[in-house]
């Protein structure tokens, strides 16, 4: 069993494993092979969480097409702001009439998406689809259609494969979960 691992002043424990990992984006990467078999779609990877699954699962799911990248922030820390900031806006002209599949790590609270959907539509692509590695549906604040899910987890704060702590712990193999103090222990 893995170790714990602590990052600043936080105490993680193991939660999904590498392999784990592998399996279901590979799964995610045949599922997205069938549905856009023979369509070249575009894919646009939210900077900078997403970075390490969209690699792995753009080669898994085998397809050709251009990927493009966009960055919006709405967190700082370990809660959402709900303020998004764009700090680099997905290229129009790639963009407009495309198949667009969006590539994101983890949707929380919905309030990135839902606040960067319309600057994607905008553009007037050809169809839209997002995919998350995790969703953490008890969280939900505002519901965003998701079209490709690789996890559904427990409300708590993760790092690894992509995912940071004020910056921290993105290159991590596996996916951690923070530990949070037990009532009375
Ligand atoms: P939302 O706007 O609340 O849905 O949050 C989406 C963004 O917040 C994600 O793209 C992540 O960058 C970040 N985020 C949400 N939950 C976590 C987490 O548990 N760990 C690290 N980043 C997170
Ligand atoms: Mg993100």
């Amino acid at each position: 069993m893995a170790e714990r691992i602590l990052v600043g002043e936080l105490s993680f424990r193991p939660f999904l494993t590498e392999e784990q990992l592998r399996q279901r984006v590979a799964e995610m990467g045949r599922e997205l092979e069938g549905d856009y078999h023979g369509r070249n779609p575009y894919f646009l990877v939210m900077l900078k969480g997403a970075f390490i699954f969209a690699a792995d699962l753009i080669r898994a799911s085998r397809l050709t097409g251009e990927i493009g990248f966009v960055r919006v922030s709405s967190y700082l820390g370990l809660s959402s702001t709900r303020q998004l900031t764009t700090h680099l806006l997905p290229e129009a002209a790639e963009v407009r009439g495309r198949d667009v599949i969006i590539i994101e790590d983890i949707v929380d609270s919905g309030h990135t998406l839902h606040h960067f959907l319309p600057l994607v539509q905008a553009l007037e692509p050809a169809s839209l689809s997002i995919a998350t590695l995790l969703f953490k549906p008890d969280a939900v604040e505002v519901p965003v259609q998701l079209d490709y899910v690789g996890f559904s987890i427990p409300p708590k704060f993760v790092i690894g494969y992509g995912l940071d702590y004020d910056g921290r712990g993105r290159q991590l193999r596996g996916i951690y979960q923070l530990e949070e103090e037990e009532p009375g222990g």
